[in-house]
């Protein structure tokens, strides 16, 4: 098998940490996750193909001694690695468009990424997490929805690729389970927002700051009285870290998100007020099989890992529209600034948003 080539930095690795394996890790959820595997003390290989990660993401991990970055691509097997405790797969572009854009290759990330990934940590007798989505809920007909609830999804529809990839990859996981007793367990992420989401996301959090800061209309589809919830990205990570802790494995998917509903209508209030603009709205049809609602019910996260969203919507918004603007700053771009009450709050959050790239010195494969 032609592996990837792990790179990391010349200073080489510090002993006895144990190993983690990220997939996905210049993703924006991955990158954060990576640094916080990495002050909790583990040594972290990232994996990614840069399909909608970034290298800026990892910029800030480049030269740190425990993190191991390797360019592969999860649908092809992956190297034995020593020592590997924990296996994660956040690789999958998560935002609608980039997984609309090549469906196929979405669907067989999902299925056939997350199967190399099962293996890997099977092999390995490693812990495995598996970030799943509310969009295997499809558009509910129960509010909000429980882990239990089984989901109305379209098979043949264009989010069907992302929704039934991500169905079928929890099937494996506990298919896994039964067969090999692997230690699986699986997290059902909701909207989550923060820094390093990507400038063309296409979420809502993502469209509505960029058009806010850059002086558009804001583009509401439908009514824009379907609600969301949003989770910031601190909590989730904070989530995903319990869940793979937690010593008994929960014996089925758990939700990680926040149980705080907002209309869209509402959201682009907030942006506007927070980004110190009037607000103003153009209206178009609402995409194909868009949910109307979506709220998490995280009883079980609550009792199982004792755990709850804890950053108000407009602390994170702060933070996040602070990151916005900097990129938007670099491309010259920005025509609103973020209120000046709001940039204090930001930036003790704040990422760098350098577009340094990511130089990363090869060493020796550790296979
Ligand atoms: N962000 C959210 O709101 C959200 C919500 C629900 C679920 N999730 C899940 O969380 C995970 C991370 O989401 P994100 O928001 O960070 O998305 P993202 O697109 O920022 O990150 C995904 C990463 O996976 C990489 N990747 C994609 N295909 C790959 C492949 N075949 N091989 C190797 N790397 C590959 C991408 O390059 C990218 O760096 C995904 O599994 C997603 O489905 C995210």
């Amino acid at each position: 098998m032609n592996g990837p080539t792990p790179q990391t930095n010349r200073r080489g690795p510090r002993p006895n940490r144990p190993v983690a394996l990220i997939a996905g890790a210049a993703g924006f959820l991955g990158s954060h996750l990576a640094t916080r595997l990495i002050d909790d003390g583990w040594r972290v290989y990232g994996v990614d193909d840069f399909h909608t990660g970034l290298a800026r993401n990892l910029a800030h991990l480049a030269d740190h001694p425990d993190f191991v970055f390797m360019e592969h691509d999860i649908r092809r097997p992956l190297p034995k690695i020593a020592g590997l405790a924990q296996v994660w797969n956040l690789a999958c572009p998560a935002s609608p468009p980039h997984y609309q854009d090549q469906p196929i290759r979405t669907a067989t990330t999902s299925v056939v990424g997350t199967l190399n990934l099962l293996e890997l940590a099977t092999q390995a007798e490693a812990r495995f997490v598996m970030t799943s989505t509310s969009e295997i809920y499809g558009d509910p007909e129960v509010h909000p929805q429980p882990e239990s609830y089984r989901g109305c999804v379209n098979t043949t529809g264009p989010r069907a690729c992302y929704d039934e990839g991500k169905r079928m990859a929890e099937a494996l996981c506990y298919d896994f389970v039964r067969q090999y007793g692997t230690d699986v367990r699986v997290a059902r992420v909701f909207n989550t927002y923060g820094p390093r989401m990507r400038l063309d996301d296409g979420r809502i959090v993502s469209n509505f700051v960029a058009q806010a800061l850059t002086g558009q209309k804001l583009t509401i589809y439908g009514s824009g009285r379907q609600t969301r919830s949003f989770c910031y990205v601190d909590d989730l990570v904070e989530g995903l870290v319990r869940l793979i802790e937690v010593e008994r494995r929960p014996e089925t998917p758990v939700n990680l998100g926040n149980p705080e509903e907002y209309s869209i209508l509402e959201m682009a209030e907030m942006i506007g007020r927070l980004t110190g603009r009037r607000i103003r709205t153009t209206h178009d049809p609402l995409p194909a099989d868009d949910p109307r609602r979506r709220r998490p019910d995280i009883a079980l996260a609550r009792r199982l890992l004792d755990w709850e969203p804890r950053v108000p919507l407009r602390t994170g918004l702060a933070a996040t529209i602070d990151w916005f603007a900097e990129l938007l700053a670099e491309e010259g771009r920005l025509v609103a600034k973020p209120a000046a009450e709001l940039r204090g709050a930001a930036a003790r959050r704040r990422e760098p948003a350098g577009g340094a790239a990511v130089s990363l010195g090869l060493a020796a494969p550790e296979h």
